[in-house]
């Protein structure tokens, strides 16, 4: 594959972020929730900082960093540290398309979305479906932990197997 660049995100890449997550939900059904509306699902008022992966001007992979929003991994990694919510981000949106996979544009991502953590002094949690299993191969392989298991919920009334993650 062409070299990636991997750089914050700038506004004029949200409709090429947005073509790229309506790619990756008609083959991995992620998100669970669907992408009626993906420029305003990666463009929330909660999102502190992004990332995209670009190929020959194309954006193949994006993350963020979200404030938290009643995430099940916030108030697990609370209860546990003692931490306070306003010391805690989330680390959510992270995908790439699959025609750039497995070169290891999601793990240098996620590297980015873990260095602004540090470098703020904010920890990072996550919630990863347990059916999204490269997803948690790469949190493993980065050093991430699990503090817990807790279903999401989503649509109507529907649930799905999650687990959630710590960064190191
Ligand atoms: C999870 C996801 C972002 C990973 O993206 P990716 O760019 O393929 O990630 P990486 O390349 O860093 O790692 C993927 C695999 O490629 C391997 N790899 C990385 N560079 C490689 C290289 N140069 N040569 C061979 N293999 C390589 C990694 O070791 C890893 O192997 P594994 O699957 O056996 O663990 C992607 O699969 C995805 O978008 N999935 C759907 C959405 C999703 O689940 N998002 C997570 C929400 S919490």
């Amino acid at each position: 594959m062409k070299s990636v660049i991997i750089r914050p995100f700038e506004n004029d890449d949200l409709p090429g972020a947005a073509a790229a997550l309506i790619d990756v939900h008609s083959t991995d059904g992620y998100p669970v929730e669907g992408v009626d509306q993906p420029e305003a699902w990666l463009r929330s008022a909660d999102v502190i900082a992004a990332w995209v992966g670009e190929v020959d001007g194309s954006i193949v992979g994006h993350v963020a960093i979200m404030r938290p929003h009643g995430e099940d991994a916030v108030s697990l990694w609370m209860q546990q540290s003692g931490d306070q919510e306003d010391q805690i981000a989330v680390l959510a949106r992270l995908f790439v398309v699959k025609a750039a996979r497995k070169h290891a544009v999601g793990e240098r991502l996620t590297q980015a979305a873990m260095s602004y953590g540090s470098e703020q002094g904010i920890r990072l949690v996550l919630d990863v479906m347990t059916k999204d299993a490269a997803a948690m191969r790469l949190y493993e392989r980065l050093g991430w932990r699990e503090i817990g298991r807790a279903p999401h919920h989503y649509g109507n009334g529907q649930s799905i197997d999650a687990v959630c993650y710590v960064a190191p």
